[in-house]
């Protein structure tokens, strides 16, 4: 598909911007479906399925074979509960697991949505930042149990796992740790796992449902929207640690909790079904984008500091150096006709950033480095 086509297709990663701009300021890439997903919806329509369906049964099977093949996690079929999109199964967990007033922690900058939650809710944003170094962008265990320690009224941690925008991935003693406190200090593990199947080799995506005495506390959420570029079929599922959970959720009226397109349901058993190859193909390319990113903008552009990437297909880029204003994004789409995510929309910690996606052809990510280098260094 060129330009054009995306135009036409109505997607709004191609159509918030003037045809001149590359787009590259929401965390969709441009390299999928998988074919046999094209195939399958067509199937669909040819069919003209569109009545009510039982779809939604066949999530919970479909995507713990998908874990098991891709993370040595078989999550109970019965304990994953499909919903429309991630969103909705956090904000049901937040709705069936806290009461108002409580405090519910997420890691800025972070995905801006997270920011929401707590206004919405009638609960208490409790900010744990992720802290910045010269080595990059961290989760600090030791900030998360000493906060814990001075707040006794947080009941949630929303944890972005792999991190957006950093990239950050989660190892095996930071996740222990998470856990260790939860219990310390009765705590609810949200963990959004949306970006878990696109980690670079270095680093290893493990499902917090999978740390020793987690199911207890842990409600996973995640879809394939990010892998197959599904964003607008709606189709995530919720995965309950145990049955405690999955009832607590269950409660919530079904009307509220939402339910799976039929159309979001096969695309996803579909593509967990047979995109083991095509995922492992869409990881080798997106990790090559992601070094010549990289390299090149250390070498060819230093004022702006960018770490590489464990995971995901967008970077966080520091342009501190420069005279941003308050909209970084705003500034580099003038600067360059790139546009990125705006910094300070990720909360604390966003200011003088620019989230860019890199998840496009290796033609266009030249041709989006070449404006960026060439327009900022005038
Ligand atoms: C961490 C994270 N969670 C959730 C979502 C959105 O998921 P959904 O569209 O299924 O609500 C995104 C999309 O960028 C994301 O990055």
């Amino acid at each position: 598909m060129d330009a054009d086509d995306r135009r036409s297709s109505g997607v709004i990663k191609w159509n918030r911007y003037p045809d001149r701009v590359i787009p590259a300021w929401v965390a969709e890439h441009d390299l999928g479906p998988p074919p046999a997903v094209v195939e399958r919806l067509r199937d669909l329509v040819d069919l003209r399925a569109f009545g009510y369906h039982s779809a939604g049964d066949d999530v919970g099977p479909a995507f713990s074979r998908w874990a098991t093949r891709r993370h040595g996690w078989t999550p109970d079929p019965d304990l994953v509960l499909p919903t429309a999109n991630v969103l909705q199964g956090i904000w049901a967990c937040v709705e069936a697991l806290t009461s108002p007033g409580d405090g519910i922690l997420y890691s800025p900058p972070v995905y801006p949505p997270f920011l929401d939650v707590p206004p919405t809710t009638d609960r208490r944003a409790v900010h744990w930042p992720m802290s910045y170094t010269d080595t990059g962008w961290h989760y600090d265990l030791d900030a998360l149990s000493a906060l814990l320690k001075a707040d006794p009224g947080v009941r949630l941690l929303l944890l972005c796992h792999p991190h957006n925008p950093t990239g950050r991935v989660l190892t095996a003693a930071d996740l222990t740790r998470i856990v260790d406190l939860a219990h310390e200090h009765d705590l609810t593990i949200v963990s959004d796992e949306i970006h878990s199947d696109l980690v670079y080799e270095g680093s290893t995506h493990i499902p917090m449902l999978t740390v020793a005495g987690a199911s207890s506390r842990t409600v996973t959420v995640t879809s394939g929207v990010k892998t197959f570029a599904l964003g607008g079929m709606r189709c995530a599922v919720a995965v309950c640690g145990d049955d405690r959970l999955r009832s607590a959720i269950r409660s919530i009226p079904a009307e509220l909790l939402g339910a799976p397109n039929r159309m979001g349901c096969e695309a996803s058993i579909t593509a967990w079904e047979t995109g083991s190859g095509w995922t492992d193909n869409l990881l080798a390319l997106l990790d090559r984008n992601r070094r010549t990113l990289f390299d090149r903008i250390r070498a060819e552009l230093p004022e702006v500091t960018m770490f590489l990437p464990e995971s995901t297909f967008v970077a966080w880029l520091d342009f501190s150096a420069y005279d941003t204003g308050d909209h970084p994004a705003r500034w580099l789409r003038h600067m360059t006709g790139v546009a990125g995510g705006n910094g300070p929309n990720f909360g604390p910690g966003g200011e003088k950033h620019v989230r860019l996606t890199f998840g496009t052809s290796a033609e266009l990510l030249d041709e989006m480095v070449d404006r960026i280098i060439t327009g900022l260094n005038g």
